[in-house]
């Protein structure tokens, strides 16, 4: 279950999302214990890999042990080199920045627009002569404005990672996130709307990208072995955590309408309160709203951490949003030429990490369990 914080042992407390396993997942990682494969590489892990490039409309999928995993191996897979720089939005989780940093490349930071995705219109002056590729996010499953940013990429030859981490499903022009850009790469954490405990994957219409993600994810083992072209990890997916996924995926299209369903009745319940905004849905395409995340207007009478103490208090999960990348200590304070240059201007990124901050959406959640959800959060509107 996804801890929430120190009172998510109350009894009664509603956690912002924990996994719901109603399928067959304790079946199939029964026959795993049958067929005595529990470590990677057997047949649930391929089963997963064919049923995931299915749904998400890629020739291959690379399953692995994270969404983080997933973004290390998307960017080593494709050849990036050290020095080389990527365009990453402000507003997202660290391992958009540490992964390519790890891998040596530089971040670049864009801020995001109002449905808190990359800004196209900001990319072109961040490319330089050593930029190589541009990975949006799709924001707690809200997809990137695809179209602008593709467009982008094909005019200066630069290669496209989506992270998708937190949007399966979300679509853009029918088109599901992650199968657009080169390489597309999802986490399959408890919270997600696929899980296996942890988890991940890559996808790509490249036959190459995805050999090369094969091999890398098991420490570039080769023929004969021990003998090393490469440098890999052990970023392996085991066979339970893929039989876990696997099931999850045989009612995976429901799951991302009940996402769906729980955004509607926030949306409806929470209609015409002006102390909050909330996650907009762009008109370019479909959100999985994977987590339910709301701003604090100033009209609120309370700040955004204030509000987070007092619902938890209450019983109700609620989580703060990312910092920005432009506002993490560790930028500001150390220099190393593969850290992101933070001194840019980031207003839109900065503004939604003060203020956001999301609220039960778990794929358990019913509608009475909303309802209190909204009643706690309205009562504390100071008047
Ligand atoms: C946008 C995004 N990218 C990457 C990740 C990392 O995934 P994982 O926790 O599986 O490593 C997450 C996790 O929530 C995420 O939201």
């Amino acid at each position: 279950m996804a801890k929430n914080n120190k009172f998510s042992s109350e009894e009664n407390f509603l956690p912002t999302s924990s996994p719901v396993l109603d399928g067959n997942e304790k079946r199939y990682v029964g026959e795993c214990f049958k067929t005595n494969w529990i470590s990677a590489n057997g047949p649930f892990t391929q089963k997963l890999e064919e049923k995931f490039a299915k749904w998400i409309g890629t020739k291959y999928a690379v399953a692995c042990s994270s969404g983080t995993a997933a973004i290390h191996l998307a960017i080593t897979s494709l050849g990036l080199e050290p020095g080389d720089e990527i365009i990453i939005p402000d507003f997202t989780i660290i391992c958009s920045a540490s992964m390519p940093i790890l891998a040596g490349l530089k971040p670049v930071l864009v801020d995001v627009d109002e449905y808190w995705c990359m800004d196209p219109t900001k990319i072109e002056e961040k490319i330089t002569k050593k930029t190589k590729v541009i990975m949006p996010v799709h924001m707690y499953g809200n997809p990137a404005n695809m179209e602008p940013i593709l467009k982008i990429a094909r005019k200066h030859g630069l290669l496209v990672i989506e992270d998708a981490c937190a949007a399966h499903g979300a679509e853009v022009g029918g088109k599901k996130v992650g199968s657009m850009g080169d390489v597309g790469c999802f986490s399959f954490y408890s919270s997600k709307n696929i899980t296996s405990g942890e988890g991940g994957a890559i996808v790509t219409n490249n036959e190459k990208v995805a050999q090369m993600a094969k091999l890398l994810r098991s420490q570039a083992f080769e023929k004969p072995r021990f003998f090393h072209r490469f440098l890999g990890f052990n970023y392996r997916m085991t066979d339970i955590q893929a039989a876990i996924a696997f099931a999850q995926m045989e009612n995976v299209n429901k799951k991302v309408a009940k996402r769906r369903e729980i955004a509607k009745n926030y949306t409806r319940l929470l209609k015409g309160v002006k102390e909050i905004s909330f996650h907009p849905e762009p008109p370019w395409g479909k959100s999985t709203f994977w987590m339910f995340g709301i701003l604090i207007n100033k009209s609120f009478g309370r700040n955004r951490d204030e509000v987070i103490e007092m619902l938890n208090r209450k019983g109700i999960g609620a989580e703060r949003f990312y910092y920005s990348m432009s506002q993490q200590p560790i930028f500001l304070k150390e220099k190393n030429s593969c850290y992101p240059n933070v001194r840019g201007k980031y207003p839109v990124s900065q503004d939604i990490a003060r203020r956001g901050l999301y609220i039960p959406s778990g794929l358990g959640l019913s509608l009475s369990d909303q309802k209190r959800v909204v009643k706690e959060l309205l009562s504390l509107i100071k008047k």
